[in-house]
């Protein structure tokens, strides 16, 4: 049986938490797709942490990880992340499994992720500069390589026929930054990647669900930036949404059950794209203040807005979302007046659908007004305890988006979160 953690907006809406919270009922956690353009920000000992590739349960003993087919790997993020984790006394040969049919980030698709940024000028998508759009054209292009590919003699060979590919598409760009101390820190952190366990993901995953383990797959990003269905091409490379764990783990879709979809009370977007209820203001600039909304991987500001309904029942209908956590819940704390997003504007149209492109014609939301609950709810530890207002915010997006919301997170904290109840 899986479960299903994963966003349901631009991203950050704090899975990591999430995912840190639920593994201590999971017997494998496992990342389906992204790379280190994720940042998963939990907190272990009152101590910060953000992990960029190994699943967010890496912290509970009961549960091993497993960085599946689907993702794209840095090694020399992976090796940092090692040490972190393995300083908080983390085993990670017992904990850590890689699939061998993952695709390795090469530096060159950091230089191309760059020179391809560049030479978009205005239009850039604003990418993490990680590698990430390269590395997946490699995987569909079919010339990528793979974790499994390091164990085979022949790996100098393929990466140098590989690199010298990338460099001709490099000079294409005209992109001539020294590269040669990333390639250097690269086969280093390949030999460490050789230490660790290495196995057939497919095979591992289907094990543990045949002899009855229960698995939880963390997607990273959120399904607004998912390449099919996002804000195309304001996207990521993969597919973020709950169809992507079969593809990215090897899992079919009759052992998915729970899909627990995450958003915040609001909405945030870092990189560019359309996002039609951000705001530019003070408004805007207090939800970034108080949210404290900085990039975990990046440190870039991240743009501010209020909910946008239509956005989420968007995103519940293409995941199948069954739970709802909503994060952040506190940041509203004290706004004395709230909005939510109930439809678009669209030359003068009304509609609660997605348009297929945001960017043909301004997007104007239509508001529906709630009031603010001016309470401080980051103690609350019981649904009971929590304000009539926020009660009826929530009723509000329960009723709009077919789906209830399961679980308030009140705070950064691993126990600051509330169970609603039915
Ligand atoms: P992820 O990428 O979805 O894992 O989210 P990030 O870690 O990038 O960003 C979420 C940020 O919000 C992190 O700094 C979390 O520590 C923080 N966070 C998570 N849940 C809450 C919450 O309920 N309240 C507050 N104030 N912060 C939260
Ligand atoms: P987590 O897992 C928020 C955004 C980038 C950019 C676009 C493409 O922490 O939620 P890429 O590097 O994938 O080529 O960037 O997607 N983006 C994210 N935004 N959270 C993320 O991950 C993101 N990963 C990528 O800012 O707009
Ligand atoms: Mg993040």
């Amino acid at each position: 049986m899986v479960d299903v953690i994963l966003g349901l907006q631009w991203g950050d809406e704090g899975k990591g938490k999430i995912v840190d919270y639920f593994a201590a009922n999971y017997d494998v956690v496992a990342r389906f797709q992204g790379g280190p353009n994720a940042g998963h920000t939990l907190y272990v000992e009152d101590k910060k942490i953000v992990l960029h590739q190994i699943p967010s349960g890496v912290f509970h003993q009961g549960a091993v990880n497993l960085i599946g087919n689907g993702v794209v790997l840095d090694p020399v993020t992976l090796r940092r992340e090692c040490e972190t984790v393995a300083g908080f006394g983390v085993d990670l040969k017992k904990n850590l499994f890689i699939s061998e049919r993952t695709h390795i980030i090469l530096p060159t698709h950091r230089a191309l992720d760059k020179a391809a940024e560049i030479s978009k000028g205005n239009e850039k998508i604003g990418s993490t500069l990680k590698g990430i759009g390269p590395a997946y054209m490699d995987k569909t292009g079919r010339n990528g390589l793979r974790v499994g590919d390091l164990l085979n003699k022949n790996f100098t060979t393929s990466y140098i026929k590989l690199r010298l590919k990338h460099q001709r598409l490099l000079d294409n760009y005209s992109f001539n930054e020294e590269i040669s101390g990333w390639e250097e820190e690269f086969f280093d952190a390949i030999e460490f990647l050789k230490t660790l366990n290495i196995v057939n993901g497919e095979y591992f995953i289907n094990d543990k669900i045949q002899q009855g383990k229960k698995v939880l797959a963390e997607g990273a990003q959120g399904s607004m930036l998912d390449i099919d269905f996002g804000t195309f091409p304001f996207v990521t490379s993969s597919n973020t949404i709950s169809a992507g764990v079969c593809s990215g783990l090897g899992v079919a879709p009759q052992k998915i059950k729970e899909v627990i979809g995450v958003t915040k009370a609001y909405c945030t977007r870092v990189g560019s794209g359309p996002f039609p209820t951000e705001l530019e203001n003070e408004t805007g600039e207090e939800l970034r203040k108080t949210g404290n909304e900085f990039g975990a991987t990046t440190g870039r500001p991240r743009r501010c807005g209020w909910l946008d309904l239509v956005a989420l029942k968007y995103a519940c209908m293409i995941n199948g979302v069954t739970q709802v956590v909503m994060t952040k819940t506190d940041v509203l704390d004290a706004f004395d007046t709230l909005s939510i997003c109930t439809s678009y504007k669209i030359n003068k149209e009304e509609t609660t659908q997605v348009p297929f492109q945001m960017t043909f014609s301004p997007i104007e939301p239509v508001y529906r007004q709630f009031k603010g609950w001016n309470t401080a709810i980051t103690s609350a530890t019981d649904f009971g305890g929590l304000p009539q207002e926020m009660k009826a915010y929530i009723e509000f997006i329960n009723k709009s988006i077919n789906t209830n919301v399961h679980y308030i997170s009140n705070g950064p904290g691993r126990n600051q979160i509330i169970k609603v109840d039915k």
